[in-house]
């Protein structure tokens, strides 16, 4: 049984609440898709009223604690200790486009550490959570990452930059994938680094590696990967994962291989 801490439950009941809508949009935004207007605007909306959701309910259940949100910044709580770090919609572009691969992600941290983590995709009503020491949990099954040694039979994630991005980070990409494509079983682009880093926790990809993140789109999948026995490192090996935006998430055997061949790209 997942062991569920009294703020892991708050979060929780949190994501649940804003979870609703976001399949009602679900439907919408297939009607959208067509229309003139497009679905931008609805889901600027749709960003804005989950987190709106997420801070009330949180707030309500831990008045005082801070918030660090992708829409709304930092919001000082009086309790300088606790803060939520959160992404109410990870995976905007699958949303927008009518793809059921999106989530919300919250990770509360005490004392700088992360200690209760969620990320809950509505749309297949998958709650991934991790409680520091305690295990991580799909649907209160436990989880651990995949026993893979050999990484021509590894299954990889990444993300890739898009428009907007700058002209180094797409070759500097390019360069990375050519580096470890060819001896993989295949490498994925989801496009979603909560749930990527949810599915290395669950076994399913071996290894998920990304640059220029931010921190709520990894705190909680940390934990996750963390605590399903996984190991998380930025891409110089460090810990500086939050503020530093680059991450590899992967078991104890593939970590440092693909580390090793990540590092070898010259940017
Ligand atoms: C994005 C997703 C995506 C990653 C991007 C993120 P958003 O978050 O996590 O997988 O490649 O870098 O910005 O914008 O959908 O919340
Ligand atoms: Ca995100
Ligand atoms: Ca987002």
């Amino acid at each position: 049984m997942a062991y569920i801490s009294p703020a892991l439950n708050v979060m929780m009941a949190a994501a649940r609440k804003a979870g609703k809508p976001l399949i009602r949009d679900l439907g919408e935004l297939e009607n959208l898709q067509v229309s003139m207007k497009g679905p931008a605007d609805f889901v600027t909306n749709a960003d804005q009223r989950t987190e709106k959701i997420l801070i009330e309910e949180l707030s309500r259940a831990r008045p005082g604690y801070g918030f660090l949100a992708e829409e709304g910044g930092t919001i000082e709580g009086k309790d300088r200790t606790h803060r939520f770090i959160i992404d109410p919609i990870d995976g905007t572009t699958n949303f927008l486009h009518g793809i059921p691969h999106f989530a919300i992600s919250i990770a509360l941290e005490r004392e700088g550490q992360i200690v209760s983590a969620l990320v809950y995709n509505p749309a297949t009503d998958d709650m991934y959570v991790a409680e520091k020491g305690h295990g991580t949990f799909l649907n209160s099954k436990r989880l651990r990452v995949a026993a893979r040694k050999t990484l021509n039979t590894a299954l990889l994630a990444t993300g890739l930059p898009f428009h907007g991005h700058a002209e180094e980070r797409h070759a500097r990409m390019q360069a990375e994938l050519g580096a470890v494509m060819p001896h993989t079983a295949g490498v994925r682009r989801y496009g979603a680094a909560s749930l990527d880093l949810a599915y290395v926790a669950a076994g399913r990809f071996d290894a998920f590696w990304e640059r220029g993140l931010a921190p709520w789109d990894v705190a909680a999948g940390i934990l996750l990967v963390r605590e399903a026995q996984g190991v998380v490192t930025d891409l110089d090996g460090g810990n500086n994962m939050l503020e530093g935006g680059s991450i590899l998430a992967a078991n104890d055997p593939l970590h440092p291989v693909v580390l090793k061949m990540l590092k070898g790209v010259k940017p």
